[in-house]
């Protein structure tokens, strides 16, 4: 669903920006609440805001074999991916942690392929909030410019 299409049920009127930054909240926070997490009790949702509009959310899945298991935010990168999705504006955390989690550096690379000035936002149950920009947490990346070669 695009922020356009939700209706605010607050009596003040919102501003845009304010709405789809609490909406992009709410589905991290919704995905968190499924996150498959038996082995550590880390319970990680993510909600990337497209730049066409559209939010595409996912939760951490553990797995008994734990190398197999896969970030929140690297599965909501490749679900926007297979829905043709390319460019991101805000990626939103939530995680049940006591405060605000950064994503992981595999996660951290895997998001700069696709938007280095990614706004990364994560928040907790209780409240708490953190911001950051993608090439803040992330400087000097491998990029794909990195594999160019002068070779014919
Ligand atoms: N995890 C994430 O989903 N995102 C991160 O950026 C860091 C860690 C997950 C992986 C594992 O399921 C659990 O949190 C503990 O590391």
């Amino acid at each position: 669903m695009t922020i356009a299409n939700k209706r605010s049920r607050s009596a003040e009127p919102q501003p845009a920006a304010d709405l789809e930054a609490r909406t992009l909240r709410e589905r991290a926070m919704g995905a968190m609440e499924r996150a498959y997490a038996p082995y550590s009790s880390f319970h990680v949702g993510a909600a990337l805001l497209g730049s066409d509009g559209s939010i595409t959310e996912a939760c951490n899945v553990e797995n008994a074999a734990f190398p197999s298991g896969t970030c929140a935010e690297r599965a909501a990168l490749a679900a926007a991916v297979a829905r043709g999705v390319r460019s991101f504006r805000t990626l939103a955390i939530a995680s049940s942690a006591d405060e605000p989690t950064p994503p992981c550096g595999m996660c951290r690379q895997a998001l700069i392929e696709f938007s280095p000035e990614l706004e990364v936002v994560s928040v907790t149950r209780s409240g708490k909030e953190a911001r950051w920009r993608l090439s803040d947490l992330l400087p000097h990346a491998f990029s794909p410019r990195s594999l160019e070669t002068s070779d014919e």
